[in-house]
């Protein structure tokens, strides 16, 4: 049977000659790692049957194909959020696209806000665990043809791509951070209690996305590597210090460009 997934996907192996097993989701204010892919196809989400309209501040809507360094990858320069509206089924859509167009391999980023107080704004972590206070993307009927009814998350962040990240920081002269990244639905920053609540819990960093998409590729089998940027801390809250998302995309920005020299490193071979 012909899936709305396999329509998508068929619709985009006509846009583009690339097969990569490599895919990269861009958060917020760091979609510009696309512009590090050479020789791109760029195919708008508007394009693409069944895909929908990222309306989230600093996201562009394009499904980007080329060259990261030498290996082919495929990238999401903007991805979809729940607080946008969309369902779980709507926010995890490209996820199954990917899978059906041959994807093994799930690098994602975001921004978030630091809850350990050792971080700064700027660091970057790689996510180790989650915890997650949004809806689960898999409730409903299981694709058993994409993955079991119930699947394992013991080991969802690939622990080779973890030490290869380290490596690459280690070249770089960065130091990476490691740590919990809790998922809340957002559109809401949190309250100081909340941050309280979420770094008693086991929390490091907060977010309103990745989880999904995590949660969904590791149900179709994909190796998963995720890096939060840290563009705000609950820390440094005060009265006159408050969240902003304008401050968190410019602090993702900063971020940038490291994180594709990073991200450049671990996708090659
Ligand atoms: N909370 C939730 N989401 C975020 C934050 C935060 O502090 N910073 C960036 N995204």
């Amino acid at each position: 049977m012909t899936t709305l997934f396999d329509q998508a996907a068929e619709y985009i192996k006509t846009r583009t000659k690339y097969r990569p097993t490599t895919a990269i989701i861009l958060g917020s204010g760091l979609g510009k790692l696309a512009d590090s892919i050479s020789e791109a196809d760029i195919i708008p989400y508007s394009d693409i049957p069944h895909f929908k309209a990222s309306t989230a501040v600093g996201h562009k809507g394009n499904l980007i194909f080329g060259l990261l360094d030498r290996t082919p990858v495929m990238a999401m320069q903007g991805r979809f959020h729940y607080y946008e509206g969309y369902t779980m089924q709507e926010v995890t859509f490209p996820v199954r696209v990917m899978s059906r167009l041959g994807i093994r391999r799930l690098l994602v980023s975001n921004a978030a806000g630091g809850i350990n107080p050792a971080f700064a704004v700027g660091d970057m972590m790689i996510i180790t665990d989650h915890i997650n206070f949004m809806p689960n993307p898999l409730i409903g009927k299981n694709i058993d043809e994409m993955g079991p009814r119930f699947p394992d998350m013991t080991t969802v962040y690939s622990r080779a791509l973890r030490k290869r990240a380290h490596a690459a920081a280690a070249e770089l002269g960065v130091t990476l951070r490691e740590g919990v990244y809790v998922a809340e639905t957002g559109p809401t920053y949190e309250t100081p209690a909340e941050y309280r609540m979420f770094a008693m819990l086991g929390g490091d960093a907060v977010g309103m996305s990745t989880i999904p998409e995590v949660i969904v590729a590791r149900h179709c089998g994909m190796e998963i590597f995720g890096m939060s940027v840290i563009t705000n801390c609950a820390k440094d809250l005060s009265e006159s210090c408050q969240n902003d998302g304008d401050d968190v995309v410019r602090a993702a920005d900063r971020a940038a460009d490291t994180m594709t020299e990073l991200f450049k490193r671990m996708v090659n071979e």
